[in-house]
């Protein structure tokens, strides 16, 4: 039942790393205590207090995390306590990231089975689709902390230093139960085009593959890119799990608006026209669609109101694809080809039908 935690301790003995004996040991005691074998549970943690002065149940890791040896800086960033909340994924997206938490936490059953596998996940797609938030959530669902790690910070800095920087963060990561998370994961790939030597490149990858093989027969890794196309096959390879994270789709968006907090109401909104709202958001990533949202929220609480109309969405969505670049006849412009009315638009602006009139014909 316990065998991979078991094992992990039995290993850390062997390796005489007392940091990793104790905290596999304490997630030990934290699974059996979830299962109802308190009486076990407790015992591990009283040998724990007795022999380290470590509870058995702690919110912190116990490695001291890994620093660069030039800049002392620390080369990773741990979230004790990730959360992902309000999170929207497309049904085919969901069941992905569904299977490969049931996986990671069957892993010994699975192993009994005479299955091999290893815990690694590739997130990859366009900014703002939730690669990062994915690799929160599942770390969450998991109960354990986000060990982030950013390669492009890595490899920009001197890349004598890169391989060892790499290796030193999966060995802090195979100290204690977590979820090893290596963002802008492309930088790998990238670093290929610039300046850099490339015998030396060659050997942070290498080192690269070399860490996540041993890391991947027990420890989880999720990597997330931009540029999947530059990773090679090699690195491909190596992932369990591969999953596109799109841009929202229809069903996506609708389920975002649904979202929005309850004091606001959008029944004023007829159907037509929330066609022509999904028309104007699509193709824009979940982050910008969020961002469209949040900011048309936002006015509507300072001017007082919770009743959204069809106008202040379809115009926040012009002002945020043209970053406030814009004239006002263009504005009005593009408020009466999406079928705004000019009354309306007149409404909108506080301003004369007259004025709206006028503006369209200055804009012809
Ligand atoms: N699937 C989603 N559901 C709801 N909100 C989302 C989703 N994906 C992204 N967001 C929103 O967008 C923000 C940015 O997302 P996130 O950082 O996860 O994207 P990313 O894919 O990692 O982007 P990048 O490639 O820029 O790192 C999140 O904080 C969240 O508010
Ligand atoms: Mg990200």
């Amino acid at each position: 039942m316990y065998y991979s935690e078991i094992g992990r301790i039995i290993e850390a003995g062997l390796e005489r790393d007392r940091d990793k004996v104790v905290s596999f040991a304490q997630l030990l005691a934290k699974k059996m205590a979830a299962d109802g074998e308190e009486k076990g549970s407790k015992r591990i943690g009283d040998i724990l207090e007795r022999k380290s002065g470590n509870k058995a149940v702690t919110d912190s890791l116990i490695a001291p995390p890994p620093v660069d040896q030039e800049s002392r800086m620390h080369i990773v960033e741990i979230e004790y306590h990730p959360s992902a909340n309000d999170l929207i994924f497309s049904k085919a997206v969901e069941g992905k990231l569904m299977d490969f938490m049931e996986t990671v936490k069957n892993k010994d059953k699975m192993e009994q089975m005479g299955l091999e596998f290893n815990m690694s996940l590739l997130l990859y797609g366009y900014p703002g689709c939730g690669k990062t938030s994915a690799a929160k959530y599942i770390a969450a669902q998991l109960g354990l902390p986000l060990v982030v790690a950013r390669l492009d910070t890595l490899i920009s800095s001197l890349l004598g230093n890169t391989a060892k920087n790499i290796h030193k963060i999966f060995e802090f990561a195979k100290k204690q139960p977590c979820v090893l998370f290596l963002d802008e994961f492309d930088a790998i790939g990238k670093a290929r085009d610039d300046q850099h030597e490339l015998g030396e490149l060659k050997r942070v990858v290498n080192s690269l593959l070399q860490n996540m093989d041993e890391y991947c027969q027990n420890g989880i890794l999720i990597a997330a890119t931009n540029h999947h196309e530059l990773l090679d096959s090699a690195i491909w390879r190596r992932f369990q799990t591969v999953i596109e994270m799109p841009k929202p789709e229809l069903a996506e968006i609708e389920k975002m608006i649904n979202n929005l907090p309850d004091f606001i109401d959008i029944t004023q909104i007829k159907p037509s026209q929330w066609n022509k709202v999904y028309d104007t958001l699509l193709g824009l990533s979940y982050s910008d669609i969020k961002n469209i949202l949040n900011n048309m929220v936002k006015k509507l609480v300072l001017k007082d109101e919770h009743t959204v109309k069809f106008t202040d969405i379809l115009v926040e969505a012009y002002l945020f694809r043209n970053h406030g670049n814009y004239t006002m006849e263009q504005l009005v412009q593009y408020m009466i080809e999406h079928g705004v009315s000019q009354k309306q638009a007149a409404i909108y602006f506080n301003v004369s039908t007259r004025q709206i009139k006028n503006c369209l014909e200055r804009s012809e």
